[in-house]
C-alpha cells in the first residue's frame, strides 16, 4: 500500500465537531461560535449534508449561507473541515432522476426521505454531485479558513451494496477486467456447482435475493466490486477538488463494529489524512476495548502516522436498540484513548443537539439542557486538556505486537452457509485483541502481507481467507525468529474462496505443525473443557498435531482428544495454534504465555487490567498515557512532567479512578 499523506497542518491536537448551522438561525450561530471558543473548538465540519441548501436545481447554486458561516468561523479563528455536501441527494434531483435511488437485493428501490439514497454506480448521480463539488471547490478552494476537504460522508454507510441494473452493468465491467474470460470467472466462482455456469457475460447479475443460498464467490466479488466502486467515486470527487485547491482531502471512515462495507486497506493510500468515526457499541460485550481496537486499526490504515478522529459522541447515540449515556468522565477517557492510540484530533458528532430530525435524541457537545450541565463542563474540560497536551501531536505509538486484520476475510467468513452462524469474524478478532489488551500489550493492526520486522509477536485471528503469498509473509517471519499465534478458522480458503485441501489451516499448516480434519462447532452454552482445566465455547475441531507440541487438548465435546492449543518450534521462531474460543480470562492466560514466548511482558502484575497504558514517542521523548477505567486510584511508575494536571512525577504518578494522566518521559528504548 502506497500512501499520499499530505497531513493537514494543525497546531497541537485539533478539537472539533460536525456543525449543522442550517438547522438554526444566525442569532444561534453567534452563540455557537462564542461557546466554541469557550470550549476550545478549533476545527468544525460543515456542509456535510448541505446539498439542498446550496443548490435548488440544475446549475442553481446559492452559497450565501455557507459564505456567512465560513466568514464567521474564520473571524473567530476556527478552521473549517469543509464537506462537499454530496452525501444526500436533494429531493429535486431524485424527483427528476429516480433512477439514482439505490436498489435493495430483493429488487425494490429505496425511496428518498432518509439519507445517502444514491446508487454508487449511477453516472447521473455522479455528474450532478461532481458539478456541486466543482462549484464548492471553486468558491472555497483557496479560502484561508479551509483546513481540510471532507468528501461526502461515511461513504457506504447505507448504500454500499446497490443491486440495480446500472450496478449490474458496472459489476459485469468490473468482472471482465478482473477475469478477462468467462472460463476464468466460472472457475473462480465454482459455477460448476448447482448448474450456475455462465455462457455469456450478460447472464451475470449482482447477487440479488435468491430462493436458496447465493453463490459465495459471487457475493465476495460483489463486496470487492462495491468497495472499488465507491473508491472510484471518492477519487472522482477528490480529483475535482485537487484541480481547484491545495488543501488536503479526506473522507470519514467507519472503522467500527458491524460495518464491513469497504476494504479500507485498499482505500487508505488515497487519503491525504486518515480520518475515522467511532461510536461505542453497547451491543458488544466490551465496547471500550473495541474502541481501542478500532483506534489501533485506524492507525494501521495511517501506516502509523497520526490520524484524525472525525466523529464520536459525548454521550448516547440514537441508533442502537438501547442508547446508553456515557458515565461521567467516559467521553474524556474515550477521547484520550483515541489520542493515546495515535489521533491528533478529536471531533464529535455534533456541536449543538438538534431539536428536529432523526438525530434529535443523539448527544452533542452542547446538549438540549444547555451549558449548566455536567456534559458541557466535561466538553470544556476536554478542550483544556487537549490544549495542554498539544506537544503530543506528531508523535507515534510504540508497539511490538501486531494483529492481522482483513476485510476480505470478514466478507468471506460470513458466508450464508458456514459451519457456525454463532461466530462472526469480529468475535474472533475482538477476542484475540481483548486478550492482548487485558495484558496491557499495545498492538498495531496490520493488513495481511504487511511487513512484520518491527514486531516480536503477531496474532492472526480467524483469517479465513488468505493468499498463499500473504500466509508466507507470516510463516517466513516466524521461521526467522518471530512468534506467531494463529487462531481457528484461519487459512481455510484462497482469494477465490476455494478451500485449501489436505487439512485445514492450509498455507499455515506446515508452520503450525497441526492438521485439522473436521470442524466441530458448538451451540452457545454447550460446555467445553480443556485438559488444563480452562473452559472454552462455540468452537472445537478434530485434528492432530503433526510436528507441534500439544499444550492443551479438548477433554469433552465433539472433538475430545484433539489438540486445542499447540506450539510448533518453527525455524528460529515459534508458531502457536489455538483451535477454540477460550473465555476471556483463559484467553488472557494463553496470550500471556505466547507473549512470554515472544519476550513480551505487558503491564506489571500489580496493575489492574482496567488500566490502559500506551506510549507515543517522538525522538527521545515518550508520552506515557495512563487511562484508568477502573473504580480505584492506581499508582503508575513514571518520571517526568504530567501534562493533564501540570505536576511532576518523580517516580510514580497517581491516576485517580476514571482519570487520565499523560507523562512526558525520556524514551526508554
Ligand atoms: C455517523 C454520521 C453522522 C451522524 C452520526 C450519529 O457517524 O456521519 O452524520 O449520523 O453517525 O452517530
Amino acid at each position: 500500500m502506497t500512501t499520499r499523506y499530505r497531513p493537514f497542518t494543525h497546531e497541537g491536537i485539533a478539537y472539533g465537531c460536525d456543525y449543522n448551522p442550517e438547522q438554526w438561525t444566525p442569532e444561534v450561530w453567534d452563540e455557537d461560535i462564542a461557546l466554541m471558543r469557550e470550549a476550545g473548538v478549533d476545527l468544525v465540519a460543515i456542509n456535510i449534508f448541505g446539498w439542498a441548501h446550496v443548490q435548488s436545481g440544475p446549475g442553481e447554486f446559492d452559497f450565501t449561507l455557507l459564505d456567512d458561516v465560513i466568514a464567521r468561523l474564520h473571524a473567530a479563528g476556527i478552521r473549517v473541515n469543509l464537506g462537499t455536501g454530496t452525501s444526500s441527494p436533494p429531493a429535486w434531483l431524485t424527483r427528476a432522476h429516480p433512477e439514482v435511488l439505490p436498489m435493495a437485493a430483493d429488487g425494490t428501490r429505496r425511496f428518498p426521505g432518509g439519507r445517502q439514497a444514491w446508487c454508487p454506480s449511477s453516472p447521473v448521480f455522479r455528474s450532478a454531485a461532481l458539478a456541486l463539488v466543482a462549484a464548492t471547490a471553486e468558491r472555497y478552494g483557496a479560502h484561508p479558513a479551509v483546513a481540510l476537504w471532507h468528501v461526502s460522508n461515511e461513504l457506504g454507510c447505507h448504500n454500499a451494496l446497490c443491486y440495480c441494473d446500472v450496478s449490474a452493468a458496472a459489476f459485469r465491467r468490473w468482472l471482465r477486467e478482473r477475469y478477462e474470460t468467462l472460463a476464468a470467472l466460472n472457475g473462480a466462482w465454482g459455477t460448476a456447482f448447482w448448474s450456475q455456469t455462465y455462457h455469456d457475460w450478460e447472464e451475470i447479475l449482482p447477487p440479488r435475493a435468491t430462493i436458496s443460498s447465493r453463490n459465495p464467490g459471487q457475493v465476495l466479488d460483489f463486496h470487492r466490486f462495491s468497495s472499488d466502486e465507491l473508491l472510484s467515486y471518492y477519487r472522482a470527487e477528490a480529483d475535482v477538488i485537487r484541480a481547484r485547491s491545495e488543501v488536503p482531502v479526506t473522507t470519514n471512515f467507519m472503522v467500527t463494529a458491524h460495518i464491513d462495507s469497504l476494504d479500507y486497506w485498499s482505500w487508505a493510500g488515497e487519503m491525504d489524512v486518515i480520518a475515522n468515526d467511532h461510536y461505542l457499541d453497547h451491543r458488544l460485550g466490551d465496547p471500550t476495548t473495541e474502541l481501542s481496537f478500532a483506534a489501533d486499526l485506524t492507525r494501521g490504515l495511517a501506516q502509523g502516522a497520526p490520524w484524525l478522529l472525525m466523529e464520536h459522541s459525548v454521550g448516547a447515540v440514537n441508533w442502537q436498540p438501547l442508547n446508553k449515556p456515557k458515565a461521567p468522565g467516559e467521553a474524556l477517557r474515550n477521547s484520550l484513548t483515541h489520542v493515546a492510540r495515535g489521533a491528533d484530533g478529536v471531533c464529535f458528532f455534533q456541536w449543538r443537539a438538534s431539536v428536529q430530525g432523526s438525530e434529535k435524541f443523539h448527544s452533542a457537545m452542547l446538549p438540549h439542557a444547555g451549558t449548566d450541565t455536567a456534559g458541557w463542563r466535561e466538553v470544556v474540560e476536554l478542550g483544556g486538556i487537549l490544549d495542554r497536551i498539544g506537544e503530543v501531536a506528531g508523535s507515534r505509538v510504540v508497539a511490538e505486537a501486531a494483529v492481522v486484520f482483513s476485510w476480505e476475510a470478514w466478507w468471506a467468513s460470513q458466508n450464508e452457509s458456514r459451519p457456525s452462524s454463532h461466530l462472526g469474524y469480529l468475535d474472533k478478532v475482538h477476542a484475540a485483541y481483548g486478550a492482548l489488551h487485558a495484558l496491557g500489550i499495545t498492538v498495531d493492526v496490520v493488513a495481511p502481507g504487511a511487513p512484520l520486522s518491527d514486531y516480536r509477536l503477531v496474532v492472526v485471528p480467524g483469517l479465513h481467507l488468505v493468499s498463499p503469498a500473504d500466509a508466507a509473509v507470516l510463516t517466513d517471519w516466524a521461521r526467522d525468529g518471530g512468534t506467531l499465534l494463529v487462531t481457528f478458522d484461519s487459512g481455510i480458503v484462497d482469494t477465490a474462496d476455494r478451500v485449501y485441501t489436505g487439512g485445514y489451516t492450509g498455507p499455515f499448516r506446515e508452520a503450525l505443525g497441526v492438521a485439522v480434519e473436521e470442524f466441530a462447532p458448538l451451540a452457545p452454552g454447550e460446555p467445553l473443557t480443556l485438559s488444563s482445566g480452562r473452559t472454552a465455547t462455540l468452537w472445537s475441531e478434530r485434528g492432530r498435531a503433526t510436528t507441534a507440541e500439544v499444550v492443551d487438548a479438548f477433554v469433552d465435546g465433539p472433538a475430545a482428544g484433539s489438540p486445542a492449543l499447540t506450539r510448533n518450534a518453527w525455524g528460529e521462531g515459534a508458531a502457536w495454534y489455538l483451535a477454540t474460543l477460550p473465555g476471556a480470562a483463559d484467553f488472557r492466560d494463553i496470550a500471556r504465555r505466547v507473549a512470554a514466548d515472544a519476550g513480551l511482558i505487558g503491564r506489571a502484575d500489580d496493575l489492574p487490567d482496567s488500566l490502559d497504558l500506551v506510549r507515543r514517542r517522538r525522538g527521545a521523548t515518550d508520552y506515557l498515557f495512563a487511562i484508568n477505567h477502573g473504580p480505584d486510584a492506581v499508582s503508575v511508575a513514571a518520571r517526568g512532567d504530567e501534562l493533564v494536571t501540570g505536576s511532576t512525577a518523580g517516580g510514580t504518578v497517581t491516576v485517580p479512578a476514571g482519570a487520565v494522566r499523560i507523562i512526558r518521559e525520556e524514551a526508554t528504548a
